[in-house]
This record gives C-alpha cells, sequence and structure tokens, in this order.
C-alpha cells in the first residue's frame, strides 16, 4: 500500500519531536498503522530559526516557509498542525479540511474557542480531525474518555493539566525560589505556552478541560463559560499552611456534573489532602482523575508537555487517522465521542453556584471577639466549620487565621467574606482556595 503522507505544520518543540520520534520509530509504526507514514513537506518560520533548523534536521523532503500552500497541495493526506493560537492555525485547519485532508492537531485553544465549528465543518467533508496531543501532553486522555470509558456516566474530572503551573508550585515548595524564576526554567525546558500567562493564569488548563468536558458529558466546547483562576496570588504562607494541615495546593481543572442543574467548569488553586495519588504529581508532570460511575475513580499519569512526549501523542493520531482513513465517516469514533446530532444542551454553572469546601485565610488584629465576629457572620451565611487555626503572630500585632469549611454554595462564602474584610479587626483581602476530597 502507497504511504501516508503527511504535511507538518511548525517545527517547533512539538513539530521537531514528531519528526525525531517518526524517524526513530519508523519501523514499529507502520508495522502498528499497516501502512507507511511519511512526512513529506515541513512548513516552520524563518523568523523564529525554525525554518532553518527544518531544512538542516529534514534532509530529501519539502521544507517551505508557506503553510498554506502545504494544506492544499493533493499529495498531502493528513495536516498535522502544530503552529498554535488561534488564528492562522484556524485558517489553515479550515481549509485543510475544506480541501478533503484529515488533520491531526496539538491545538487546544483553537478547538476550546472553535472545536464546534471545526468538527462540523470536518464532519460535512467526511474527514477526522484527531487531537489527542491538545490535552495532558503524552497521556492518553482522550482516547480513555472517548472509547475506554465509553460505558460510564461520567461523574467528574479533576486534572493536573498545566504542566508549567505544577513546575513552578512544585519547585517553589521545594526550593523556596521565587515564581520569576522558576516560570524562566520552566519556558527554558519548553513546557510553557509562547504566552506564559496563559499557563500561570489557568487559561491553557481551561481550554485542556473544556475539551475533555465536551466529551465526557457530550456537550459543545463552552470555553467562554468556563472559570479560569491562576497560581498567581499564591502565597508561599497559604502553601505552607496547607502542608500543616495536610494538604497541598495543586491548580486543578475541575469538571463535575450535577444532577438536574449543570456542569460544571472551572480551573483554580485547590487544596487536596496530600494522601491522595494526584497531590503527589510533581515537576511538569500531568495526571487526569476520572470518575465513572461504573469503572469508579481511575487515574492517568504522565508528561503533560515537552517535545517527545507531545509527539507521541501526535503520532498516536496519525495512527489512528491511518487504520481509520479507509473506513466510511459514519462508523469512524465521532470527534466528541457523542455522536453529533446527539450532544446535550444541559447548562455550564456559574462559578457562584459552585458547592464545594474552602480553605480562607484572614489576616486579623489579636483582640477579644475578633473570632467571635467572624463565626457569626460564616454561620450567618450557612457555612459550616470544619477546621480551625490561629497562627502566632508574625506581621507585628496581626496573626493569621485559618478557616476550613464544610461545603457552602460559592456566592454564600463569597458574600460572607465581604462583611468579614469590612470589620475594622480584619486587615487586608481574605484568602480563599477551594478545596476537594477527590474521592
Ligand atoms: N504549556 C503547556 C503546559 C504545554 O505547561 O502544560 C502543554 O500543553
Amino acid at each position: 500500500m502507497k504511504p501516508l503522507k503527511v504535511g507538518l505544520l511548525g517545527f517547533g518543540t512539538v513539530g521537531s519531536g514528531v519528526w525525531k520520534v517518526l524517524q526513530r520509530n519508523q519501523g514499529e509504526i507502520s508495522r502498528r498503522a499497516g501502512r507507511e507514514i511519511i512526512i513529506t513537506h515541513v512548513a516552520a518560520r524563518a523568523a523564529d530559526g525554525s525554518l532553518e533548523r527544518a531544512r538542516a534536521e529534514c534532509r530529501g523532503i519539502t521544507v517551505l516557509d508557506d503553510a498554506a500552500k502545504i494544506v492544499r497541495d493533493p499529495e498531502i493526506d493528513i495536516v498535522c498542525e502544530l503552529i498554535g493560537g488561534t488564528t492562522i492555525a484556524r485558517t489553515l485547519v479550515l481549509d485543510a479540511i475544506a480541501h478533503g485532508k484529515h488533520v491531526v492537531t496539538a491545538n487546544k485553544a483553537l478547538l476550546a474557542h472553535y472545536g464546534t465549528e471545526i468538527f462540523a465543518a470536518a464532519h460535512d467533508k467526511g474527514v477526522m480531525v484527531a487531537f489527542e496531543a491538545a490535552v495532558a501532553g503524552g497521556i492518553p486522555i482522550i482516547k480513555a474518555l472517548r472509547e475506554g470509558l465509553s460505558a460510564n456516566r461520567i461523574e467528574w474530572i479533576a486534572g493536573i493539566i498545566n504542566g508549567t503551573s505544577n513546575f513552578i508550585l512544585s519547585t517553589m515548595r521545594e526550593t523556596g525560589a521565587p515564581f520569576a524564576e522558576v516560570l524562566k526554567e520552566a519556558q527554558r525546558l519548553g513546557y510553557a505556552e509562547a504566552d506564559p500567562t496563559f499557563d500561570v493564569e489557568g487559561v491553557d488548563a481551561a481550554h485542556k478541560l473544556t475539551i475533555m468536558a465536551s466529551i465526557a458529558f457530550g456537550i459543545p466546547m463552552q470555553f467562554d463559560k468556563a472559570y479560569a483562576e491562576g497560581i498567581t496570588k499564591l502565597t508561599r504562607e497559604d502553601i505552607r499552611y496547607a502542608e500543616e494541615l495536610g494538604y497541598r495546593i495543586k491548580l486543578l481543572g475541575i469538571t463535575r456534573r450535577v444532577e438536574e442543574q449543570g456542569i460544571e467548569l472551572r480551573v483554580h488553586p485547590t487544596l487536596i489532602p496530600v494522601k491522595r495519588l494526584i497531590a503527589n504529581v510533581e515537576g511538569a508532570m500531568n495526571a487526569v482523575l476520572v470518575k465513572g460511575d461504573a469503572v469508579g475513580p481511575t487515574l492517568y499519569y504522565g508528561a503533560g508537555a515537552g517535545s517527545e512526549p507531545t509527539a507521541s501523542a501526535v503520532i498516536a493520531d496519525l495512527v489512528d487517522v491511518t487504520r481509520m482513513h479507509t473506513a466510511d465517516p459514519e462508523h469512524r469514533v465521532p470527534h466528541l465521542a457523542f455522536q453529533p446530532d446527539r450532544l446535550s444542551t444541559i447548562p455550564i454553572l456559574p462559578i457562584s453556584e459552585v458547592c464545594t469546601s474552602y480553605y480562607l485565610r484572614l489576616r486579623v488584629l489579636d483582640q477579644p471577639g475578633v473570632l467571635a465576629d467572624i463565626t457569626r457572620i460564616l454561620a450567618d451565611h450557612a457555612i459550616s466549620i470544619e477546621a480551625f487555626l490561629q497562627k502566632e503572630a508574625t506581621h507585628g500585632e496581626e496573626v493569621d487565621i485559618i478557616v476550613l469549611t464544610h461545603h457552602a454554595i460559592e456566592k454564600n462564602v463569597r458574600a460572607a467574606l465581604a462583611k468579614i474584610e469590612a470589620l475594622p479587626s480584619v486587615k487586608g483581602e481574605c484568602a480563599l482556595i477551594r478545596m476537594e476530597g477527590l474521592y
């Protein structure tokens, strides 16, 4: 059989990894795919030096600076989009589909924003859009959710799905190094997005969570309704106090089905009991916990970023597309696991309606009546206290008080905090970090 021909768009961290791994494992890969998969064209940019690198590394194939040419080339069967971003990449992907090419992409931002449009176009054209590398790098979580768990009603997913922020949190906790220094190291190692604020502000994780929620619950991509809060406001004190209480702080992406109400879709720093496996996922590693009604909790762990781990997922998609290439579109695995005409209209819940438990840190004057005022306000808002800790004075007359709550509705907690912050004995803003038991 003739080899399947791939046009690779982008020769950055992931693109060069795909080239390397495909060359190295060519024999095994074609034995699995049932046919050879070869990269015949690469598009790269002169401005960032990737064009020169691609020309030096990819001998004997066509290397261009014009990706638009590749997506229209009748020779090409699969376009592999590894450019990133939501502007040029969107045009190229839609153009590739319009020209009858299958698409493999690692672009989570593109799918979270335009997935509905892209999958509809692919469906109309009878081509596949595969995106295993878009979520959690090398971990085959899309395949697990879409195929391995298809017997289940998914209850919730909680994941560490941004390697950069996990690397920063782990390194800061272990070494006490400052945020900016650790971020630079993550960028040097190739974990961070072109715009690292996407990593540290929870946006990248929200892109990935949006995609997982879609597949888990059979809903359209709704990134605009996701709640995203990053790690930039976390203090070293909060990390330390959490440890003292038996918790670790992780940036989690959480999506949960709340019966009769809707779907939670939220990314934020989260206290997790340190004894949970996922609390011990360190460095740039990712982990995704999925709770299905039949299977119970399952955990998927691996490298969530980096050149070859991400290439592993991209090439798995190339193999999948190659295998499915001849199957008629009606009998392929649907892009979002559920048949496109059977998506649910269940709403995404705003963060104010989320019900979870909370870590609250308040800085107060160490004087009589302060605790009584705080606990009364919490009680007035139907917030029950699970644990309470007062730290020794480290800020002159002021002390830190930590309150762990039982489950409460977020809008009640916010309303109570507004009243607490208005007390003359309370200094500055209170820290709020959500907590999840994860079982
Ligand atoms: N910037 C991402 C991360 C890369 O840090 O996880 C993989 O999507």
